[in-house]
């Protein structure tokens, strides 16, 4: 273990914390059979599923599936890291913080960071100051002014101005004790090519400071203030510092993430003048990328605060093909995608400064879905002069729509594709069962369908994850039935996320660890130690008495399922078996008569 001195201090502070006074604080909770009911603060509802259980020390909900302990709840409402989480309930409870002694190596890094984020402030400031009281800063002013940029926006967003020369904000910082070197790192000055020394990178551009979710300033996008002239980027921006990643941040979230929760959804432009625009129109909910491809990472910081993403690019070729190649990432992270093409050829900035926040409030009510958004974009590139033009379009689309599964969603897809194509319906209809079998038939696991006949269908995913949940319940509150369990049913029956619960009580029983919600907290992943809440907070206290046979039940569904895999299995090598090796044949067919017998007294029916 490391410093012991700080593992009291956490349990000191876990056991006075009580998860319904911590809760409480933020949500108001009604009482309920035994547990707390509220609307959770993790996502939109108007019913309360969010519960929390002060026996069992966790909270879970059942709307958004965020879970875990009371510290957890604190660093995912306060938006810090789980330990900041227990330093801040020690605070509230007045105990003090051990003097924590950190690494050579990790007090340099924390040191470096302190002063990355320091000078990134005091950078911040200078280019501020000098939009809003330097003489020099008038260019900039009238920049923005016309641009229709108030002083109140300039003020929200502590936009600056950075001045036409080489050296103003190195020398402004190197007076105050920072060096060359601390200021490159930060990208904010470049070493000189020629001679010795630094220059300032950002001139003569107006400044617009970039934010992490907490508002600490990590860079800028710094913007000419003629765009006529070619022989400057348009946009500078901060290079990659130990701060500033542009596949990780949003310009924007540190305003705007409140207001997205409260929406449950979050709008995407692609420029900063797009984001600060809607923002100061009274539109804001919103994020801009930072220039770059969205990503996966992206999704997943919206996603803490919404489960809805609308994507409003820029409606040129370019907005469009960028918003085409994020959707499919953004949708395989659980995000509902909408689409909004802004008319006209028009940025989001420029059509909410001529047409105001009614008319753009009501563009995003008419937010496209992906699956829309997809077929017009292939409808407006396919040729529909030629036959074979047509069916191009049609195979393209096919494989956007083949998920729907709703019989009377299918039946309009396929009207109004084929209406779209001037296709017979029929046709649309046929081409649309032809895809759907051979992606099917694509998948390895289907055998042919005498086989498919005798194959025992599977226990539901859902029956097994349920057996899990009861077995894992158990197994909480008496740890020494694990050993009966994994002898009974192999671990890997279980889903990912029980198994690392059920290798994590193998770890404490063989550690002396205590199975508790602290430790939990600390070992486990968050989608674990979200589980486990869920599953504890849906049983009965002890369940040891009053679910045995729950329990019993459970074992029972997990061995039915591994022997009904077992049975698929053989019958499938059994096919394989019968042109030419008959001996193996009859063997195999011998030992599924076995299985089929184990599973009928398993059953109970002999
Ligand atoms: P305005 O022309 O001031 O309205 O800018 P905008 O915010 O509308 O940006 P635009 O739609 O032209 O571009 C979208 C985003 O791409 C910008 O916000 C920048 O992040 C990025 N970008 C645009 N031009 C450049 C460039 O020349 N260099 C770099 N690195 N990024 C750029
Ligand atoms: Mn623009």
């Amino acid at each position: 273990m490391g410093s012991s001195e700080l593992d009291e201090f956490v349990e000191r502070v876990n056991e006075r914390t009580d998860i319904y006074s911590v809760v409480s604080r933020y949500v108001t909770l009604n009482q309920k059979s035994g547990r707390y009911w509220g609307r959770c603060p993790f996502h939109n509802e108007k019913t309360a599923s969010f519960t929390v259980s002060p026996d069992k020390g966790f909270f879970y909900c059942f709307g958004c599936g965020a879970g875990g302990n009371a510290f957890k709840f604190l660093s995912l409402i306060e938006n810090i890291s789980y330990f900041e989480a227990i330093k801040l309930q020690a605070q509230r409870l007045g105990i003090d913080l051990p003097a924590r002694k950190f690494s050579p190596e990790e007090e340099r890094r924390r040191r470096e960071e302190k002063a990355l984020l320091k000078v990134n402030e005091l950078a911040c400031d200078f280019y501020h100051d000098g939009l809003t009281k330097e003489a020099r800063g008038s260019e900039g002013r009238k920049y923005l002014a016309a641009r229709g940029i108030t002083a109140e926006t300039i003020e929200t967003f502590k936009l600056g101005f950075a001045p036409e020369e080489w050296d103003k904000l190195l020398s402004h910082l190197t007076r105050q004790g920072y060096s060359p070197q601390q200021l490159e790192s930060a990208g904010l000055v470049a070493k000189r090519k020629t001679a010795a020394g630094f220059y300032d990178r950002f001139r003569g551009r107006v400044m617009i400071p970039i934010a992490d979710v907490f508002g600490h300033v990590v860079g800028f996008g710094g913007r000419v203030l003629h765009s006529d002239d070619d022989s400057t980027p348009k946009y500078l921006n901060t290079p990659e510092t130990a701060l500033f990643n542009k596949g990780r941040l949003l310009f924007g979230l540190d305003k705007s993430n409140r207001e997205i929760n409260k929406a449950g959804v979050a709008i995407v432009v692609e420029g900063y003048m797009d984001a600060i625009s809607l923002f100061s129109a009274g539109v804001r909910n919103v994020v801009a990328t930072l220039g770059t491809a969205f990503t996966a990472d992206h999704a997943k910081l919206i996603l803490r605060y919404a489960k809805k993403i609308i994507f409003c690019y820029d409606s040129d070729e370019a907005g469009q093909r960028a918003t085409i190649r994020a959707l499919p990432i953004v949708q395989a992270e659980g995000a509902q995608v909408f689409v909004v093409k802004v008319p006209d050829g028009k940025d989001p900035d420029e059509f909410i400064r001529k047409h105001g926040k009614t008319a753009f409030d009501e563009l995003i009510k008419h937010a496209q879905t992906l699956i829309d958004y997809r077929m017009k974009y292939v409808l407006a590139h396919a040729d529909l002069s030629t036959i074979e033009g047509k069916v191009r379009a049609l195979q393209e689309i096919l494989p956007v729509v083949a998920k729907i599964e709703k019989t009377v969603t299918r039946n309009e897809y396929s009207k109004r594709i084929a209406a779209a194509l001037t296709l017979d319906e029929n046709l649309v209809g046929q081409e649309w069962e032809k895809f759907s079998r051979v992606a099917r038939q694509a998948q390895p696991e289907k055998k042919s369908s005498a086989v498919q006949r005798q194959r025992l269908p599977a226990v539901k995913d859902t029956l097994v994850r349920q057996a899990g949940e009861s077995i894992l319940r158990m197994t909480w509150y008496d740890n020494e039935m694990l050993d009966y369990v994994l002898t009974a049913v192999p671990r890997e029956i279980f889903t990912p996320v029980h198994q690392e619960i059920i290798d994590w009580f193998k770890t404490c029983a063989a550690q002396n660890i205590p199975v508790n919600q602290m430790n939990a907290a600390k070992d486990l992943s968050e989608a674990a130690n979200a589980e486990l809440s869920r599953i504890l907070i849906n049983g009965s206290d002890d369940p040891r008495s009053t679910e045995l046979d729950l329990f019993n039940d459970a074992i029972k569904v997990m061995k039915l399922t591994v022997l009904k895999k077992k049975y698929n299995e053989v019958l499938a090598q059994t096919e394989k078996y019968i042109p030419d090796d008959r001996a193996a044949y009859v063997e195999a067919v011998q030992q599924l008569f076995k299985i089929k017998a184990d599973i009928d007294e398993l059953k109970g029916n002999h």
